[in-house]
């Protein structure tokens, strides 16, 4: 089966058990950030099925490029690990099995794109650990941050307290995403 009928068939199956992947206009989005900063090292929080890691693997393959993605459940840990197999990525990701808050101090890399997808209300965390990995040109990317922006109003307040600029963008009717450049 080709990567993109694997992408669909992976949403379709798991919208119907309840597993929220970004959409596929957020996973277009994504990778056309992705392409335009040919992003060498991607930082992912919150794998799930591994639906949107795919995605940017199938972006960065050409390159060779590499994914680290966290992810604390060990069920979706292994979900995603069979499926980065059947779509043959595998080699381009790191699985780690863990708290993110326990996971991010232990790494040492810099990223040119980091994807917020975990936890909403420890979105202000996740940014706060992220921010010194962030490499020259790089970017922070949170996701939904219009629908759930109540469980983030203490990540909204800091970034007005310490004038850090950043731009929400509507993607499409369920939600946005928030882009913080250094
Ligand atoms: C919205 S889903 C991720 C969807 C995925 N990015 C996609 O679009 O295909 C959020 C995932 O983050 C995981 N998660 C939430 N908080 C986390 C944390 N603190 N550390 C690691 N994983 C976390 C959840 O178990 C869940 O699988």
């Amino acid at each position: 089966m080709n990567r993109s009928r694997f992408l669909q068939n992976l949403k379709v199956f798991w919208e119907k058990n309840d597993i929220p992947n970004i959409s596929l206009d957020n996973a277009l989005y994504l990778r056309d950030i992705i392409q335009k900063l040919q992003a060498r090292n991607i930082l992912e929080i919150g794998t799930a099925n591994g639906y949107s890691t795919i995605h940017f693997a199938d972006e960065i393959e050409k390159w060779g490029w590499h994914i680290d993605t966290i992810e604390f459940s060990p069920n979706s840990f292994q979900l995603a690990k069979e499926n980065f197999q059947e779509a043959q990525v595998w080699h381009l990701i790191t699985q780690y099995l863990g708290n993110a808050l326990d996971v991010l101090p232990t790494l040492e890399k810099k990223y040119d794109f980091i994807f917020i997808d975990g936890m909403k209300k420890r979105s202000l965390d996740f940014l706060l650990l992220v921010w010194e990995k962030v490499d020259t040109w790089g970017i922070i990317v949170i996701d939904d941050v219009i629908k759930f922006r109540h469980k983030m109003e203490n990540l909204y307040e800091y970034l007005e307290e310490n004038k850090t600029p950043y731009i929400v963008e509507q993607i499409d009717a369920d939600d946005g995403i928030m882009i913080l450049k250094k």
